[in-house]
């Protein structure tokens, strides 16, 4: 039996196997293998006896879901609309460039991941990113760019 297969069961005894079960299975292997494989996803489906498209449905809707390795640091910028409109863009626009990635992409030293989000709960004071379990309000691009020097020179 492989990891993934061990993980799964496990998940599946601790959760149930019902439809219900789906989001904390897929977030337990999200939190133990760090990304969501297209095997891992059959096997859920396997196991809780549902379609494959019903797993890659649930896990591409939910952005917290990745379904790529992931840096060690994960950063997701709220895409939604009171964060847009505060400007989410100028400081994704700023992040890819000093990190030298697009959204989506990890850097090549694996320090960096960046993502958008859905709505993370705190537009009065958007925009916002989230960085692993923070979350950083009333960004600008300066106060942006400030943050992920800290993450860079690990002081964080
Ligand atoms: Fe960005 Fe709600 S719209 S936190």
């Amino acid at each position: 039996m492989s990891n993934t297969d061990a993980l799964i069961k496990n998940l599946v005894e601790k959760h149930g196997n019902s439809r219900n079960s789906l989001m904390p299975i897929l977030q337990g292997v999200v939190r133990e293998e760090r990304s969501l494989t297209e095997d891992a996803m059959l096997k859920v489906a396997e196991a809780l006896d549902i379609s494959a498209a019903e797993v890659y449905g649930t896990a591409s809707f939910y952005t917290f879901l990745d379904t790529i390795p992931r840096g060690k640091n994960v950063i997701r910028i709220c895409k939604t609309i009171t964060c847009h409109m505060k400007g989410k863009d100028e400081i994704i626009e700023a992040l890819e460039k000093e990190l030298n990635i697009n959204v989506g992409e990890t850097t090549s030293d694996k320090q960096f991941t960046l993502l958008t989000a859905n709505c993370l709960g705190w537009c009065h004071k958007g925009p916002v990113m989230l960085i692993n379990d923070e979350i950083y309000p009333d960004l600008t691009v300066e106060k942006a760019l400030e943050i992920i020097q800290e993450y860079a020179h690990n002081t964080k």
